[in-house]
């Protein structure tokens, strides 16, 4: 009898975590994407693959004191624009894809790391506080120049 209530203890203590932990994740899960709104970076619009140099034109523009929209696109083997310049303390917004093959945006320093795929529009955004010289990197293998894809944003 008592030794059989070892067991019986000893299975819960097993089973219980195994059931918390699942229900915790997704508890985290529909916290962070309903309530907190934290999405993946991608998917936000889509444009005709063939008609990106036509219809998608690179630049920066301010959208209020402070915020920056910049449409990027990745092509082989650059960005367009290749240099960002912000003041300190900016907010860029990023809207980028691809005109030929897929791509990625890269900003370590920045939380920015998403893919560019031919006509379809990605969305990320990033603050810069401190004053340098960011690299933007391409970390999808694009082709032979692959290595030398790359832009900056200068924090002035
Ligand atoms: Cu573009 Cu690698």
């Amino acid at each position: 009898m008592r030794r059989g209530g070892t067991i019986y203890l000893y299975e819960l203590a097993w089973i219980l975590p195994s059931i918390a932990i699942p229900v915790g994740m997704l508890v985290a899960l529909v916290v962070t994407a309903f309530g907190a709104g934290v999405h993946l970076p991608g998917d936000a619009g889509r444009i005709d693959p063939r008609r990106v140099a036509e219809t998608f034109e690179p630049g920066i523009r301010p959208l209020a004191p402070g915020q920056y929209e910049v449409r990027m696109t990745g092509q082989i083997w650059s960005f367009a624009p290749g240099e960002i310049r912000v003041p300190r303390g900016s907010t860029v917004h990023f809207w980028a894809t691809s005109r030929d093959v897929v791509h990625g945006l890269f900003i370590p320093e920045a939380n920015v790391n998403v893919m560019l795929l031919p006509g379809q529009l990605a969305h990320a955004r990033a603050r810069f506080d401190r004053p340098g010289r960011y690299p933007i990197i391409c970390h999808e293998y694009c082709g032979i120049a692959h290595h030398t894809m790359a832009g900056w944003v200068v924090v002035e």
